[in-house]
């Protein structure tokens, strides 16, 4: 789909898309398209339940009067919250209604209205944001899609007085979706497709927009003793990778780089301690957090942010073998612990605590932030509304729920401590790698601590977030790219030089 941004005018075809505020208050657009019409908008409310409440939809096929081929009428709730989510909520409505409508072309028409906390030009550029999100399709796989299940919807213009000004706040808006895409299609990918090498691969092509990208294979890792992270892809015949990906945009190339880190386990059969088979399908999205660091990665470098970042991903296949790890085995990680592996399925936090150590004492990062699908317990604590938030940082701890509130990407922060830590002693080892089944998603987030000294560093569980059954204002069900936007919008408020 085509995102285009133009100065309002009367489109004389394809489907014109109107504001109406709640109390079926109508935007100056709505007035003037109700007027042409002989009164038509107001005639379809009045025999509705359309109030203009946000979300509610309203369309008028074929209105005498106009050349439009439909009006749709779109609830903007009340003005005053109108913010940029509510925008790209507006957006990812009109999409939502006309991709399969038949209409190819849709006018946006954007208001400037008193109260809107957001003046036109960024209203507008979160409206084609939200659009953009929502309008993500990943069909390639679907050779038997008929001509009537494909979108119809080919190019969205938005109408907006401040034209200028609406393209440039969409153009970092526009790189922030690309990166999103980029991650909902690597997490979308079945696991034939995406394994550590190709996923690796992947990675490699972000050198075109000016990422520098290392991979390290098994012998590099062996060296440098990543018995955690190698213990773990032992049993797969693919060859387990760490990529480091480093955006250099700050002033100051000596300047420490801020850290993301991401868990990304290709797919996750459990491995000797074997999953059950239902539902098993969905370990394809095991490496959720490796996508998001790579996609936001692709996020800053696209719009070139002023920060130095480096992402480090940790990229294996959980898989049971002859040669896979076993339950009571000893490995020892690069910092010198040791762990005993009680159940070969707890086995993101081994595959981060080697890219976690790795991360510090190569790079001395400003702070270091990781996001794994790491515990089902996440999801019994959580649902799906939130991410768990582990920190050892509390300025980062805030710094991370505002820039997840702001892009509709909730976190929700959750204790540690050291009677939490006690639960993962071992007899054999410096720890085990699971705790009991109580409190799960801590014990977890414990263990990783472990492997992190003297460095801010927070931990996002996003079990419950990185795939959506169903969809969502900017995001159809399936891949949700959480966290690209978060980590995107925490740079660019905290760390980025203005
Ligand atoms: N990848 C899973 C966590 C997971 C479960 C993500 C369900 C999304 C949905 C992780 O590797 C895992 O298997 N965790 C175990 C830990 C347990 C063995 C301590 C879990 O949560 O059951
Ligand atoms: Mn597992
Ligand atoms: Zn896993």
């Amino acid at each position: 789909m085509k995102i285009a941004f133009a100065k309002p005018q009367l489109p004389t075809e394809g489907a014109v898309v109107v504001g109406v505020l709640e109390g079926k208050v109508l935007t100056p657009t709505a007035t003037s398209l109700d007027a042409q019409s002989g009164g038509a908008l107001g005639r379809a409310i009045a025999a509705s339940r359309f109030e203009g409440k946000r979300d509610q939809t309203l369309a008028l096929l074929a209105p005498a009067g106009l050349e439009a081929s439909r009006v749709l009428l779109v609830g903007l709730g009340k003005a005053e919250t109108l913010d940029a989510l509510a925008a790209q909520a507006f957006g990812g409505v009109v999409v939502a209604q006309l991709a399969g409508s038949g209409e190819a072309h849709a006018w946006v028409a954007v208001d400037e209205l008193d109260d809107l906390p957001l003046n036109g030009a960024d209203f507008a550029a979160n409206v084609a944001l939200g659009a953009r999100l929502r309008g993500y399709r990943f069909d390639k796989y679907q050779t038997k899609q008929k001509k009537e299940d494909k979108p119809s919807l080919k190019k969205l213009t938005v109408l907006v007085e401040a034209q200028a000004a609406a393209k440039a706040a969409f153009a970092p808006l526009d790189q922030v979706a690309d990166g999103v895409f980029l991650t909902r299609d690597l997490v979308s990918e079945p696991a034939n497709v995406i394994h550590p090498e190709s996923l690796a691969d992947e990675a490699k092509k972000l050198a075109e927009i000016g990422i520098d990208v290392e991979v390290l294979g098994e012998k590099q890792m062996k060296k440098l003793g990543m018995g955690a992270l190698l213990g773990v892809g032992q049993g797969s015949a693919r060859e387990s990778q760490l990529v480091i990906l480093r955006w250099m945009g700050a002033k100051d190339q000596e300047a420490a780089p801020v850290a993301f880190v991401g868990k990304g386990v290709t797919f996750d059969s459990g491995g000797i301690s074997l999953k059950p088979g239902q539902g098993m399908e969905e370990m394809k999205w095991d490496m959720a957090g490796a996508g998001a660091v790579i996609g936001a990665m692709r996020a800053l470098a696209g719009r070139k942010a002023a920060v130095n970042a480096v992402g480090i991903v940790g990229l294996v296949e959980n898989m049971p073998s002859s040669t896979a790890q076993r339950p009571g085995d000893v490995v020892t990680s690069m910092s010198g612990q040791t762990i005993e592996v009680i159940n070969t399925d707890a086995e993101g936090r081994l595959v981060l605590a080697d890219a976690l150590f790795y991360t510090q004492q190569r790079f001395k990062p400003k702070f270091i932030v990781d996001l794994a699908t790491l515990t089902g317990a996440i999801i019994v604590s959580l649902g799906h509304e939130y991410a768990g938030l582990f920190a050892s940082d509390d300025d980062l701890a805030t710094a991370i729920t505002a820039a997840g509130k702001a892009v509709g990407e909730p976190v929700w922060r959750m204790p540690m401590g050291e009677a939490y830590d006690k639960e993962i002693k071992s007899d054999i080892a410096d720890m085990k790698n699971v705790g009991g089944r109580e409190g799960g998603s801590i014990t977890a987030a414990q263990f990783l601590k472990r492997f992190v000294d003297g460095v801010a560093w927070a931990h996002l569980d996003i079990a419950g977030m990185a795939w959506a059954k169903k969809d969502k204002p900017s995001c159809p069900k399936g891949a949700t790219a959480f966290g690209v936007r978060l980590l995107d919008h925490l740079v660019a408020d905290h760390y980025e030089e203005k």
